[in-house]
């Protein structure tokens, strides 16, 4: 096999990793610019490997934004953990398909390995089924599609074989606050999305208790809640033993959306946002944020493993099956073939260990406040949330107009990025803070910049 692409593959990567923490953090050429060098008509011969890595490399590259580096602060986007990031090209050279211990034996036990650190990580059930998808997204979908499954049992209804048309009602309560994924969740599911009751939340994003209680009597039937751990815009939790208490007193599902939150559940600092959320059902977390594993990686957690497998399972007279014995990853996700996702996640945590993983999330906690402190010290600036996990909200002046201006300058500065919301009718920042590398250096420059513009 001819290694030249690699060892080229790894020159560019050595290359950009090392100006991550210099380079403009924003894409320095357009589409029409990128169409222009990257396009053209498929050729009909063939390019010599190498020289498609290398010419890819720097067609590609204006085009790459840093959102690996220190200063990357838009949506929830972590960096690449040294050892995750190795791992992950392992697994590329690897090539296993990793749908059955059949296929990859290492794949498999590896799983079997993360998931069990991640149960005792976040302290959730020691029984739980857990699968490695893609995202938050599809751990939300792989969680609510046992939910489904789960509430339609006890209602004398297989779903996997009748689907869902002559099927009980299945009531879906949610925060007004629920992530977007949740959802795109239940249109995939065949719930529907304008058909789950929405619950009044506070003022940092919290669903109402009250609020649910009367929600959920008038629930008659099958009935999952979706809470949620950790506001995109935030961060804040809702109050997940009083939602659990009153779901369970009625019979209903709680899946938790705790897509960066559950890390929470990493490090006594910051536990006790997240107490109470061991009484759901099932959570759905990403490692590509918190945990700082390369795209694409999320975790779906179901603490009755037999409801996620029967959700989830396939099989058929070609296949090799472990029989309950060893791990066959497609009895736990959407996916028949797939990547195998557990090795970045297990070579991060394995790097990392308890203590690292704790200690990157209070860094990048400690980070956010000292970001929101001096901003909220600034003339005309206000911190419109509660900074108790890492994001801020800011609001620039009076006027909605400002704000998006200081946003949109922010951005073409190229000294950090970071994007802009809208929160109860006003447009703010958002700074989020989830990568390993971001230094106080990285936090006070950015500030810096970020006060400049808005002068
Ligand atoms: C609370 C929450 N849920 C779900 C998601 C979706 O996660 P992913 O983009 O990994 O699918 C996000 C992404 O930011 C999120 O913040």
């Amino acid at each position: 096999m001819d290694l030249a692409p690699l060892r080229a593959a790894a020159r560019h990567a050595e290359a950009f990793l090392g100006s991550l923490a210099a380079r403009p953090v924003r894409a320095t050429a357009d589409a029409a610019t990128l169409r222009a060098t990257l396009g053209g008509p498929l050729p009909d011969a063939g390019v010599p490997a190498e020289r498609v890595i290398d010419e890819l490399a720097r067609a590609a590259d204006p085009g790459i934004i840093a959102s690996a580096g220190p200063r990357y602060f838009g949506f929830v986007i972590g960096g690449s953990l040294p050892a995750a990031l190795a791992a992950d090209w392992l697994t590329s050279a690897w090539d296993q398909n990793a749908g059955l211990y059949a296929c990859s034996p290492a794949a498999s036990v590896v799983e079997e390995v993360a998931a069990a650190w991640l149960l005792d990580l976040f302290d959730l059930p020691r029984g739980a089924g857990v699968g490695f998808v893609t995202g938050c997204q599809m751990a939300n979908a792989t969680c609510l599609a046992a939910a489904r499954h789960a509430v339609l049992e006890r209602a004398g209804w297989n779903v996997e074989q009748r689907g869902l048309q002559g099927a009980p009602r299945v009531h879906v309560v949610v925060g007004e606050e629920a992530h977007v994924t949740i959802f795109s969740s239940l249109r995939f599911l065949g719930l529907g999305a304008a058909g789950a009751v929405r619950v009044p939340a506070d003022a940092q994003g919290r669903l109402r208790v009250d609020a649910l209680a009367t929600a959920l009597a008038a629930c008659d039937g099958p009935t999952i809640v979706c809470a949620q751990a950790g506001n995109v815009n935030t961060g804040a939790f809702d109050p997940l033993p009083e939602i659990v208490a009153l779901a369970h007193a009625r019979g209903a599902w709680v899946h938790v959306d705790g897509a960066f939150g559950l890390w929470a559940r990493t490090t006594p600092a910051y536990r006790a946002l997240a107490v109470g959320i061991e009484g759901a059902d099932s959570w759905a977390t990403d490692a590509h944020k918190w945990l700082n594993v390369p795209y694409d990686s999320g975790v779906a957690i179901v603490a009755d493993a037999a409801a996620l497998q029967a959700a989830m399972t396939a099989d058929a007279a070609y296949l090799i099956k472990g029989k309950g014995e060893v791990r066959d990853q497609e009895d736990w996700v959407p996916e028949f073939s797939r990547r195998a996702r557990g090795f970045p996640v297990y070579a991060a945590l394995r790097s990392l260990g308890r203590r690292g993983v704790a200690q990157l999330v209070e860094r990048c906690c400690a980070l956010a406040r000292r970001m929101a402190e001096r901003l909220a010290a600034a003339p005309g600036v206000a911190v419109l949330n509660e900074v108790v996990l890492n994001q801020v909200l800011v609001r620039f002046g009076d006027g909605d107009a400002f704000t998006r201006r200081v946003i949109e300058r922010v951005q073409a500065d190229g000294t950090c990025w970071l994007s802009g919301t809208t929160w109860h009718g006003r447009a703010a920042l958002r700074i989020s803070l989830s990568n390993w590398s971001t230094t106080e250096e990285d936090a006070d420059r950015s500030v810096d910049t970020i006060l400049a513009v808005s002068r």
